[in-house]
Parts: structure tokens; sequence; C-alpha cells
């Protein structure tokens, strides 16, 4: 409970200024005249007030002082007007002679400043969990989300940044934040209130103030300047603390609170805002503050949808060359009942990795939730996209740039993934873990994701992300080497390894059942070779070593921190070269495959054919048909295969968000 020290005074009488639920503390020695051995305290009814060291029940009357008696005083209600309440002390001497008299006047005040601390959608009032915030189903503390989408589509920017709100609908983005009162129809002569922030919390977080109700009420077709003078900024950027013009009686005023920031290394995520009483002094001095309420958010963490969710949208690029799997991919979309965007070329500029250029997620609150891009700092030619084409009203945008630092092609997005949900040794994982790729930590010159990257990444929080090894790719995604499918049992999914050995296991058994002249690349004209050329060539095998040992390297990994059995992995046939000392797919790579709920988007391995169907095919087709997956293969061999990459490396998926609330994770 917030307590005050108040002093009394002899010489005159006093006014104060009470602040119902909280505790005025008066030391009654402290300012007693000398010589002065009892006391006696008279108040109003509505004033309690309880003296501590407590006196003898049958004590005399009136009371000796013993050592430091304190009266402590609290108010149930607010005052009507002002000074409508009183307390007097009066001070005996020895012989019960009247030595002084302090009068008090004075006048109870209400201040909530109230957020949705139960995290229900509603404002509600003074809840006493609103200081602070706390994770888990039975924990409390408002949140926040960044405003980072865009209210314009014509010559769009980011709403956080601008400090003034330009439009009714943006306030929804916004956490709302109301300050109730109640008492007299104005505060005392020279008090005021006021709201303050922290210097560090004043890059995150805006306040503004709405003055509907005021004046006037608003319609939605007030032209601009309106809404920047409706909505004042109070508290953000420079503007640490703000007086607070408030209407008293029984008066409710909104505020609306914006998030600047997400979470990172140097920002953890809470924010906290706070509003004062401050009392006048003597002339000349400056005011003190004599109640503070506070209020604490969280902002928002950034979150990643993996495979097991429902997709929304798919996203494809439309090159010169592409045609044929850009039908391939809106028959596949259809089927799987979701919608199909490609981007234009003079968007593309010829760059089809849309996979690696962005990351979809989302942010959620209990009043507002919308998807967000995290950019990539790959910069490649897709780049303009995100914030030209995606970037709108609620769909927000975010990205990190990596000044002066090099970036990599571990730093594309084919190189960041997220796990199903999982249990590990015991914790929970409800959304998942985010998985990068990175160099061996032994590694003298490897290839990193960039740290401002993975700094964001591992402050988000409710995904901990897992380091994997992909340096040894030439491109060095994860989704190279693996993908997650959504399965009927166990755990509700499987992961899906690239596995040289499965390949090299499929081709001795066409071999030994004397299909060794059946070929790969059938129809390909140059690229055609027989099972038997590739048993035979000792330095694929070797080559294929050393990749099922890197990805096996990871099978621990995963396996370790995704709390995974050998029964929960899939092993797919699929077989790696090496160029420039690093490995890529030796035909098209079917584990960058992607999943749209029970349908798979393949790259068509062109693989040996056995009367007449593809041995690789089939095997693929089996082994998801077990799990109730339909696939389909695509080509992919020119316009993709033959540049590194593959369908997911060419496509993005949007997915629905998890039904489960980040804030209900037990952290
Ligand atoms: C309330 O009491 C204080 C202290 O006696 C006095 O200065 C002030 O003028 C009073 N206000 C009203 C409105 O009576
Ligand atoms: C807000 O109030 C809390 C607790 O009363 C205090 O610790 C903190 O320093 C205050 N912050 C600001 C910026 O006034
Ligand atoms: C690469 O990133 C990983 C994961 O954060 C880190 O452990 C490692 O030290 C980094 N390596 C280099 C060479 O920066």
């Amino acid at each position: 409970m917030y307590q005050r020290t108040f002093r009394l005074d002899i010489e005159k009488t006093l006014r104060a200024l009470y602040v119902v639920g909280t505790v005025l503390k008066v030391n009654l020695n402290r300012s007693a005249p000398p010589s002065s051995t009892y006391f006696s305290v008279k108040c109003s009814p509505n004033v309690q007030y309880r003296i501590t060291p407590p006196p003898a029940k049958s004590g005399p009357i009136p009371t000796p002082f013993n050592g430091n008696t304190v009266l402590l005083l609290t108010m149930d209600t607010a005052s009507e007007v002002e000074n409508d309440s009183k307390l007097s002390v009066m001070y005996y001497g020895k012989k019960t002679e009247v030595l002084g008299k302090a009068v008090v006047h004075l006048t109870a005040f209400e201040i909530s400043l109230d957020v949705d601390a139960d995290r229900d959608g509603q404002v509600e009032r003074n809840n006493p969990n609103k200081g602070s915030w706390m994770w888990g189903p039975n924990g409390h503390g408002a949140i926040l989300l960044v405003n980072c989408d865009s209210e314009h589509t014509f010559q769009k920017s980011l709403d956080s940044e601008h400090a003034e709100v330009t439009r009714v609908s943006d306030l929804k983005d916004m956490s709302p934040m109301v300050l109730r009162t109640s008492g007299p129809a104005k505060l005392p002569e020279g008090y005021k209130l006021t709201m303050h922030i922290s210097q560090g919390d004043a890059e995150c977080v805006r306040v503004f103030r709405s003055t509907a109700g005021m004046h006037q009420t608003l319609t939605e077709n007030l032209f601009y300047k309106s809404f920047v003078k409706d909505y004042p900024l109070v508290v953000g950027g420079e503007d640490l603390s703000k007086e607070v013009p408030c209407l008293w009686g029984n008066a409710e005023m909104n505020f609306y609170v914006e998030g600047l920031r997400f979470p990172d290394k140097d920002f953890e995520g809470l924010i906290s805002i706070n509003l004062s009483m401050l009392e006048p002094s003597s002339q000349g001095f400056p005011e003190t503050p004599i109640f503070t309420d506070r209020v604490v958010f969280r902002v928002a963490p950034w979150i990643m949808t993996p495979n097991t969710l429902d997709p929304v949208e798919v996203f494809v690029c439309s090159t010169t060359d592409n045609d044929q799997f850009l039908k391939r991919m809106r028959r596949l979309v259809e089927k799987s009942g979701c919608k199909l965007k490609i981007c234009p070329e003079d968007m593309n500029r010829g760059d089809r990795w849309m996979q690696d250029e962005i990351e979809f997620g989302y942010i959620d609150s209990p009043h507002q939730r919308f998807p967000v891009v995290l950019d990539s700092p790959r910069d490649g030619d897709l780049q303009d996209f995100p914030y030209d084409v995606l970037l709108g009203q609620d769909f927000g945008y975010v990205t990190r740039t990596a000044y002066g630092k090099e970036v990599s092609s571990l730093d594309s997005f084919g190189n960041l993934e997220v796990s199903p949900p999982v249990t590990v040794n015991g914790k929970n994982y409800p959304l998942g873990r985010i998985i990068i790729g990175v160099a061996f930590p032994t590694a003298i010159k490897g290839r990193n994701m960039t740290k401002v990257v993975q700094d964001f990444l591992w402050a988000q929080k409710v995904q901990e992300p897992i380091a994997l090894f992909s340096d040894w790719l030439l491109v060095g995604h994860v989704d190279e080497f693996m993908t997650f499918v959504p399965a009927p049992d166990k755990k509700g999914f499987r992961l899906l390894l690239a596995s040289p050995d499965a390949s090299y296991k499929l081709f001795r058994g066409l071999q030994n059942d004397g299909h060794g002249q059946a070929k790969m690349f059938d129809g390909l004209g140059a690229e055609e070779i027989t099972v038997d050329e590739i048993l035979s060539d000792e330095k694929l095998k070797a080559e294929n070593n050393y990749v099922q040992s890197c990805i096996d390297w990871n099978r621990d990994v995963l396996k370790r921190e995704l709390g995974l059995d050998d029964d929960d992995i899939i092993d797919l046939p699929i077989l790696f070269h090496v160029m420039e000392n690093r490995a890529v797919a030796y035909y098209p790579d079917m584990v960058n495959m992607i999943v749209l709920g029970k349908n798979l988007g393949i790259p068509k391995p062109f693989g040996p054919k056995v009367d007449g169907r593809c041995a690789l095919e089939a095997e693929m087709t089996s082994l998801m048909g077990g799990l109730g997956l339909s696939c389909t293969y695509i080509d992919d061999f020119a316009s993709y295969h033959k540049l590194l990459g593959e369908v997911h490396c060419g496509s993005n998926v949007r997915r629905e968000p998890f039904s489960f609330k980040w804030w209900n994770l037990e952290m």
C-alpha cells in the first residue's frame, strides 16, 4: 500500500490531499510542542485512524506519548467538496494543560490509472497487479503492440514513425489505458497530475490522450489535422513528463498507448508508465509528488508460424522462365484452399527466392492481432517487396539492418525456420522453437547469420531459438536438409531429414532388382545418368558420407533440443554433391518442399524409372502417404534447381496464428 509521510503544524491550518487506498503517516512527536506529554486525536466521521504503537486499552485520556508515536490515517471514499474532512491533534503538557493544536483540512480523491492487466480485452478498475508483469495463465500485466503497420496505403510509412494519430483506425493498434477519478469537481489550488516515463522507455512507447468527450465527439470524416489535435501526445520521444489536464468529479479519461520497438538485445520489452499527483510547495520551490500510480506493459513478441499451422496465402515470384512452375503451384494452392499471390517481375526484378527475403510472423494482444513480415538484411532484388507490397493496414513490417557488417547467404530466411510445438524434458514450447543455421562453433572462417538478426530472434523469447550447423552447404540454409510435416499421431508432426544413406540404400535395392540401367534425369538430355553409374562413383560416395555426417550432427541437436525420438524422424532419399568445398543437392531436393495442410508440393526429383514410375517419387509418396499426406511433384528443375534452390526457396506461406496465447507461456 502506498504510504506517505505527512507533517503537522501547530501554527497554521494545513490542507492535505488524500488519495483513497493510500495511508497518510503522521509522526506526532516530530511536530509536537516541546515538553508535550499527552495528545488526543479528533477526526471527521469518514476518517479512520490507527495509532502505533497502540496505546493501552484502559490507558489514561489523553494518551501519553510513547516513543515514536505515529498516526496512520485512511479514508474510504472520495470527498464531495474540498476540505470536507478534518483531523485535529491536541498536545498537552505534564499536567494535561493544553500546549497547542494542529488542524488539517482533508480532501479525498480517487485516482487510478487503469490498463487491461488481466488480459481479457477490457480495462478493469484498479487491478492490484497492474504495476507488475507475470507470465502464465495465472499471470498478469498489460500488453502493448509495436505499431508497425501502416494505416496509409499511399506514401506509406510505419505508423510508429509518426508522433501523432493521423487516423482513428490507428487507435485499435494501441493499448487502451484509462484514468479514472472521483472527488470534488476540481483539484485544490496548485495541485496537478503528471504522467511520466523513463528516458529509456521514451524510445519504446508513446501515450496519446483523447480529448473526445472533453469538448466534442469525433466523427470519422474530420480531416487530418483534427486527429492530431484530438489525440495530443502526452509522453514519448522527447517528452518524458507532462501535466494531464483532468476532468474531476466522477470522470474517465481515455489514453492510447503505442509500442515503438520490439524486444531486442538492449530492450527486455517491459515499459512502465507513472502518474503522479504533485503538491505545491511554498513560493519559489518546485512541487513535490505525493502519490504515484504505476502501470506496466510488455511489448508483444514477433512470433513465427510452423508448417503445422493452416496456410492462408502463398507467395511466389513470376519470372521469364517459370510459367509451368506457377501453373503447378496454382493448382496445388487451389486444392489446399488458400490464396496464391504472385509477385510480378517488375517488383521482383528477377529475384525468385521468395523464401529468402522475408519471414512471415504475427503479433498478438487481447485487443488486436496482425501479421508482421520480418524483412531479411539479405536485400536481394526482392528487397522492396515486403515494404512496398506487404506493409499496409493491419499488416506490419520489421527489419534489422547489419550496418557496415557483411551479410552472407546464411542471412537468407530459408535459413530461418520454426518447429511445431514440443515438450523437451518436461519443458513446454507451445509455440515451437525457432531454428537457424550457423557455422560450426569450431570453424575458423565460417559464415554466420548476422548478429542483429540473431539478437532480435533470441530477444523475442517465446520461441527460444536453436542454432544448427548449415555452413557445410554452399547456399547454407537449414531448409536444404530439413522440414516438418503434420502427422495424425505421436507429437503431431514428423521431422523430415535429407539422407544420402537412405538414397544409396534405395539405389542399391534398384540395382539388386536388376534396374541398374534405369536412368536418372530421364528426358533432361545431357543430365541423364544410370543407377549403376551413380553407385560406382567413389568421389560422389565420399562426398555423401561427409554430408550424412553433417546432417547426423544436426539430427542429434534436433533430437536433443526438440525432445524427439528416432520414430519422430523420417529420412528422405536425397543425394548431394560438393561444389567449391560445400554441398548442393544432386537431384531436386525433395525435403525443400512447401507444406499446405495435408498437401505437399515437392520438387520433382527426376529419379530412375521402374515400370514407368519414378522410384524416388514412389518412395516419397509411400512415406508421406503413411501420414495421410498427399504429394504433388512440381518440376522446378530448370527454373529453381539449376540455380541452387527448390520449391521451398521459391515460395513463402503466411499461416494462421497459433490459438495458444503467448502471454500464457510459463517462463
Ligand atoms: C481548504 O483548506 C485550506 C487550509 O485551511 C485553505 O488554505 C483553503 O483555502 C481551503 N479551501 C477551500 C476551498 O475552502
Ligand atoms: C515510476 O514509479 C516507480 C514506482 O513508484 C519508480 O520506481 C520509477 O522510478 C518511476 N519511474 C519514473 C520514470 O518516474
Ligand atoms: C554464430 O552464431 C552462433 C549462434 O548464435 C554463435 O554461437 C557463434 O559464436 C557465431 N559464430 C561466429 C563465428 O560468429
